[in-house]
């Protein structure tokens, strides 16, 4: 093959491909993790790398990038070393994630889906509105590289920003250590090299789990679901 994504996706990246391809019965399912690991290795989905998905899974370049316009966790241009996606969804926008996002915006000077520095160079940062993170009862929150920043203020997330960009990564308030952008997408495409510890990281907030600690504490249980649980009939698909 002299396609030019021979020398931009190496023998390891072409090993990992097939990896993914051999979790599931056909090969097209792999689709999704492989556009992550393409990801993980541009920073972005580039023409090379929808032409590498389409040849690994025998999928037409129209199929491939037919998915990777569609899911917004997909970019289309090269990403900075960090992804902050702030939610500015309702919940979060009227607690104060419009604020937090202008206040981003004025900081870094870019506006949605663009990136301050030079992208994948130390210290550069995307940012994105984001829909809901599904963090509703911790929020404001934001996101980097799909990591928990909760209970977030302007102030709070300027002051992260400004740490990213020299080098640091503050810890999430939950979850995984803070990597980058690319090893994030690595361990989308379901490969930790040495990091599976991060899966055990705490993700659940006490906020999250208040309603069943009360019922706990009280001894509320929810009603057993019956062996034999008859369903209504579907109508017939037409
Ligand atoms: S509205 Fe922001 S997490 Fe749900």
């Amino acid at each position: 093959m002299t396609q030019t994504f021979d020398q931009t996706f190496d023998k390891d990246i072409a090993e990992k491909a097939q990896a993914i391809i051999a979790r599931y019965p056909q090969s097209r399912s792999a689709l999704l993790p492989m556009l992550h690991l393409v990801q993980s290795v541009q920073g972005y989905v580039s023409q090379d790398g929808i032409r590498f998905c389409a040849a690994q899974l025998d999928l037409s370049e129209a199929e491939v990038s037919a998915v990777a316009t569609f899911y917004t966790m997909y970019k289309r241009r090269p990403c900075g070393e960090h992804l902050v996606s702030v939610c500015t969804n309702t919940l979060c926008a009227a607690l104060g994630g419009d604020a937090i996002y202008a206040t981003l915006k004025d900081h870094l000077k870019v506006g949605h889906e663009e990136t301050a520095g030079e992208p994948g160079e130390p210290g550069s940062i995307t940012l994105e509105h984001a829909e809901c993170l599904a963090a509703c009862d911790l929020g404001p929150v934001l996101q980097v590289n799909y990591e928990f920043y909760d209970n977030q203020t302007p102030e709070k997330a300027l002051e992260l920003v400004k740490a990213l960009q020299e080098g640091e990564k503050p810890a999430p308030t939950r979850g995984a250590p803070l990597t980058d952008f690319k090893q994030a997408e690595l361990q989308l495409a379901g490969f930790f090299e040495g990091r599976d510890a991060d899966l055990d990281g705490p993700s659940a907030a006490e906020e999250t789990l208040r309603g069943a600690t009360i019922a706990a504490e009280r001894g509320w249980t929810a009603p057993s679901t019956p062996d034999n649980a008859e369903f209504p009939p579907l109508p017939e698909k037409k």
